[in-house]
């Protein structure tokens, strides 16, 4: 079992919150990441992608546009542009000036709680920015709770060069007919794919399973999808809505 030590022990598939509980507020914020540590969810899901001067912020889009008052690219901007945007507005006037977190911010908060993070390396990253991640882990005791994940070969790859027995998850939007190959390259623990394509590859999570590899699902959002995933025994699913699944695990 390669999700033991990430699990709440006596629980099946662990739970993960999409970007914290982004139902609740908005995501990728300190607001959205408080909310998750405070539920039942074993882990908290985060993107990080880098600022023109280095620094790892939590943010999913490649724009600014669509969760706050900036424009243009992320990586175009320095830490301190981005330190002055307003990523709550876009989702409630309750959470105007609600900032873009680092990297460290998170980190520093997730060391308080007993929650796990499943952090996601956005885009490639270089050997000597991963090594500045794997410190920044180090650094706040974090690394029995902290799995890194990308769908980047090239963060694959050198994540695998930097930190060889660091836990590490591969994303993949499709999963091939046999996944286990490319699993075993990069040295991650597990897969995590769509809930659509663990559905239409029941083959590939068996043959995953068999040679001791976790599999994930995102993004689950509906009791449909929940029930069709479970039944293949996957290790752990990334939830939009959070405080729906109670009732789904409920029901099925
Ligand atoms: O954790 C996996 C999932 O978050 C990947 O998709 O686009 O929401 O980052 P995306
Ligand atoms: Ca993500």
């Amino acid at each position: 079992d390669v999700f033991g030590a990430l699990r709440t022990p006596g629980e099946g598939a662990f739970i993960a919150g999409h970007r914290g509980d982004r139902a609740a507020a908005p995501e990728n914020t300190m607001p959205a990441f408080e909310l998750a540590m405070a539920s039942e969810m074993d882990f908290v899901e985060t993107d990080v992608q880098l600022t023109s001067d280095g620094v790892p912020v939590l943010f999913h889009d490649v724009d600014l546009k669509r969760t706050t008052n900036g424009r243009g690219r992320v990586a175009e901007h320095t830490a301190a542009q981005i330190a002055t945007l307003d990523a709550g507005s876009w989702y409630g006037s309750v959470y105007a000036g609600t900032r873009i977190p680092t990297l460290e911010e998170f980190f520093a908060t997730l060391r308080t709680s007993h929650k796990k993070a499943l952090v996601e390396l956005k885009f490639g990253w270089s050997p000597d920015q991963l090594r500045g991640v794997i410190d920044a882990i180090e650094r706040h005791d974090l690394r029995s709770r902290v799995v890194l994940q990308s769908f980047s070969i090239e963060t694959l790859l050198n994540l695998q060069a930097v930190a060889p027995t660091y836990p590490r998850i591969m994303l993949v939007r499709e999963l091939s007919a046999d996944p286990v190959p490319m699993a075993k390259r990069f040295g991650v623990i597990g897969v995590a794919t769509t809930a659509r394509s663990v559905a239409a590859a029941p083959g590939a999570v068996n043959l995953l399973h068999e040679a001791g590899f976790g599999v994930i699902c995102y993004t689950l959002n509906t009791q449909e999808t929940w029930a069709e995933v479970r039944q293949l025994g996957i290790d752990g699913i990334i939830t939009d809505t959070p405080s729906e699944l109670d009732s789904w695990l409920a029901a099925t």
